[in-house]
């Protein structure tokens, strides 16, 4: 396993949790896709970093998720005892239909941008209370203090957490990116992966007991609904798919809020356009998840031998990993300075969350909960200013880029 993390950081086209690669993957997305579209990482696997080969993997049904094969080949048949990996094999987001089509269909009503957008007026409630708590300091973080607050407590109410079991999640929500980065784990990285999954387990099943004396109008109640009707869903999967709900939209969506932040700061012309004319927010998160997305990668499986990919042979069981970060800045789609941040742009369609069956089940969600954040922001506290624009601290993960905080004045 060390071996091929050696040999991961020697790769001079993707090394992706080098400081360089964290700070500012752009221009080695531009080299790739320059000189290399369909590159091979030390793993095996292939990198589509162009628009038309990602969007066209994430949508083929010659591809899938096959999890635990593909866990299997990378890590030994030993790795599905862990229990980290067991939960994860049982998630939709791992799932290839059948199964996937059955899980995703219990929950997707939740998510409906109708059944969303009656959200809107809660999650303007919890953005301002975050504000009146923080305005009178002169200063916060804009990602603890701001932007983490709304996503968790969206989640907590549509899984009718109680509020007094919150603060306990708030803490422990943003671990467990590592698990998603296409870098073997190392055998210490996946005890923690499970020492996490065993924290959630034991507070679902608690949860679980008090839905079950106490129903309630939302989406634990329901997935406890469909356990107990038998065929629809095993005790297994309903466990891993709640913590996978639970996990799936905080730090992707503080993420996009505090990196949408950071870009208009460093733009001070669209932050002054945002500011002077703010019905251009909805078209600023589209530009926002495509100049730097939250989530940069998502991979799939060749279910069959492929000839002909960008150019490239694709054997059955290969993984292709989609460069979603590098497909939003390609010039073929984007032809207009892809590497500029404009709130105006037309036609911006990014891949950040997905495409095909998977696309993301929360991406009506996410959006509406950065307009209320980074629009009220802007309203609220016009004055704002970032400490250090130009030398923001990144966490340390790939898959996941985020900010690990980025303080700010008024
Ligand atoms: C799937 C990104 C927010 C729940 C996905 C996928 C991406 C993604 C790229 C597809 C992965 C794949 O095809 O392999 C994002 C981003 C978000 C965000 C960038 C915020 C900016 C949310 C939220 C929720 C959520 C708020 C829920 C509360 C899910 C679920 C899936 C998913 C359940 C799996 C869907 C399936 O497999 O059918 N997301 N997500 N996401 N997302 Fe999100």
């Amino acid at each position: 396993m060390n071996e091929l993390v050696e040999a991961a950081k020697a790769a001079p086209l993707f090394n992706p949790l080098s400081p360089e690669f964290i700070r500012d993957p752009y221009p080695f997305y531009q080299q790739l896709r320059d000189n290399d579209p369909m590159h091979v990482t030390p793993f095996g696997s292939v990198l589509a970093s162009r628009h038309a080969e990602a969007s066209l993997v994430l949508r083929d049904k010659r591809f899938g998720k096959d999890f635990v094969d593909r866990s299997i080949r990378r890590y030994g048949p030993e790795i599905m005892q862990e229990p980290v990996f067991r939960s994860m094999s049982h998630w939709m987001l791992q799932q290839d239909p059948p199964d996937h089509t059955r899980l995703r269909g219990l929950v997707v009503k939740a998510f409906t941008a109708r059944r969303v957008e009656d959200m809107r007026p809660r999650i303007q409630q919890i953005v301002d209370r975050t504000l009146d708590e923080v305005i009178p300091h002169g200063r916060m973080d804009l990602i603890e203090d701001f932007a983490f607050k709304l996503p968790v407590t969206v989640i907590c109410d549509m899984l009718g957490i109680p509020e007094e079991h919150r603060e306990a999640f708030y803490r422990s929500s943003r671990e467990g990116g590592r698990l998603l980065d296409p870098v073997p784990l190392s055998k210490a990285e996946i005890a923690e992966g499970n020492a996490g999954n065993a924290v959630s387990t034991a507070y679902f099943q608690h949860l679980f007991e008090l839905r079950r004396k106490h129903p309630g109008d939302d989406l634990t109640t329901q997935l406890l609904q469909a356990e107990e009707d038998g065929a629809k869903l095993s005790h297994e999967e309903l466990t891993a798919n709640i913590i996978l709900l639970f996990g799936a939209g905080h730090e992707t969506t503080v993420n996009l809020i505090g990196n949408g932040l950071l870009a208009l700061h460093r733009n001070p012309d669209q932050l002054a356009l945002l500011k002077a004319r703010p019905e251009l927010i909805t078209n600023a998160i589209e530009e926002f998840l495509r100049y730097d997305s939250s989530v940069q990668l998502t991979g799939r499986v060749a279910l069959e031998d492929i000839e002909d990919l960008g150019g490239r042979r694709i054997p059955k069981g290969e993984a292709v990993l989609c460069l979603l970060g590098s497909a939003n800045r390609d010039p073929a789609v984007y032809p207009d300075a892809p590497e500029q941040l404009d709130i105006t742009r037309a036609n911006v369609k990014p891949l950040s969350f997905g495409g095909g069956i998977h696309h993301c089940l929360g991406a009506q969600l996410a959006r509406i909960e950065a307009e209320v954040a980074i629009g009220t922001l802007l309203r609220r506290l016009p004055e704002l200013k970032l400490d250090d624009p130009d030398n923001p601290e990144w966490r340390p993960t790939f898959v996941l880029r985020g900010l690990k905080r980025l303080p700010a004045h008024w």
